[in-house]
């Protein structure tokens, strides 16, 4: 596959997609209807062509197997380990100093979710879920192209629903056109539950994979499936759901509005919670993650 470096960078920062997700989804309740999807499809604005742009680029090359050689690529986690508090300075050299509305840094997005969480009284593993939840992110610093990282995530290997976000691109997806790929459960079966599922490749799955010892089942839903709006927030795909996945869907909706909804121009005193989040992140965490 040919990437040029546009077609790797088409948004000016990661947050682009992020900020048209509140577009989508601007109220915490709104569990979207078809309604509300079709009005987003309509709502134009040039401001979004480079999110337009960038779901082209990641509906077209998100493929099968695209996806499983991401897998193999990224999964033995042998490109390099750091400590943990050194991963979050790694993950903020992702600032985009062209952009003059990146107000906040990704460790600030990051804290601002995990003390959302932690004033709601939820428990300690779900803040940790906050302050971890796009550290995989990083992998744009290991090259990948946008749309290999962030964006709306669904199933591959199936027929894509209706439900996802500009699904008129899938046309240009090789996939599209595949019997098998196309058709209703894929390569999958009937209620096969999600675990068994793969999804698009991007910083949810990576993030699921490096944590997946460290965290409760339902902290690790919120990891894993943050991204995949057709299901949490749309309803689609019941018919590769079992009921694992239903129990679970309650953690990963509620764990969605401190994502979305946590932005504040004012940053958390860190002075002040360091001691808390070290210790946090002892309780859970080994002292080094490995890439
Ligand atoms: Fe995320
Ligand atoms: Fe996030």
């Amino acid at each position: 596959m040919h990437t040029n470096n546009f077609e790797a960078v088409p948004l000016k920062n990661l947050d682009e997609w992020e900020e048209d997700l509140l577009r989508r989804y601007p109220d915490p309740d709104s569990i979207a209807t078809a309604k509300t999807t079709e009005e987003y499809r309509n709502y134009d604005n040039p401001e979004r062509d480079t999110v337009k742009e960038f779901y082209r680029l990641n509906h077209q090359y998100q493929t099968y197997d695209f996806v499983m050689k991401k897998r193999e690529e990224f999964l033995s986690f042998s490109k390099r380990e750091m400590p943990v508090w050194e991963a979050f300075n790694f993950l903020n050299e992702l600032v985009d100093d062209s952009d003059p509305d990146t107000d906040l840094d990704q460790f600030q997005h990051l804290l601002q979710t995990s003390e959302a969480i932690r004033r709601d009284g939820h428990p300690d593993w779900m803040v940790l879920v906050g302050l971890m939840h796009d550290m995989g992110k990083v992998l744009c610093l290991f090259g990948e192209p946008q749309w290999a990282v962030v964006g709306d995530t669904f199933p591959v290997g199936c027929a894509y629903s209706d439900k996802i976000v500009y699904p008129e691109f899938f046309k240009l997806n090789p996939d599209f056109n595949n019997e098998t790929y196309s058709s209703k459960y894929g390569v999958y079966s009937e209620g096969c539950g999600l675990r068994n599922v793969h999804m698009s490749w991007g910083h949810d799955e990576y993030v699921y994979q490096m944590m997946k010892n460290n965290l409760p089942e339902s902290g690790l839903y919120m990891l894993r499936y943050h991204s995949f709006y057709a299901w949490h927030r749309e309803g689609a795909y019941e018919h590769l759901l079992d009921d694992h996945d239903r129990e679970m869907l309650k953690w990963v909706q509620l764990f969605n509005p401190y994502d979305l909804y946590s932005k504040n121009p004012e940053p958390p005193d860190w002075k002040k919670l360091k001691p808390y989040y070290e210790e946090l992140v002892a309780k859970y965490l080994p002292a080094t993650l490995r890439f």
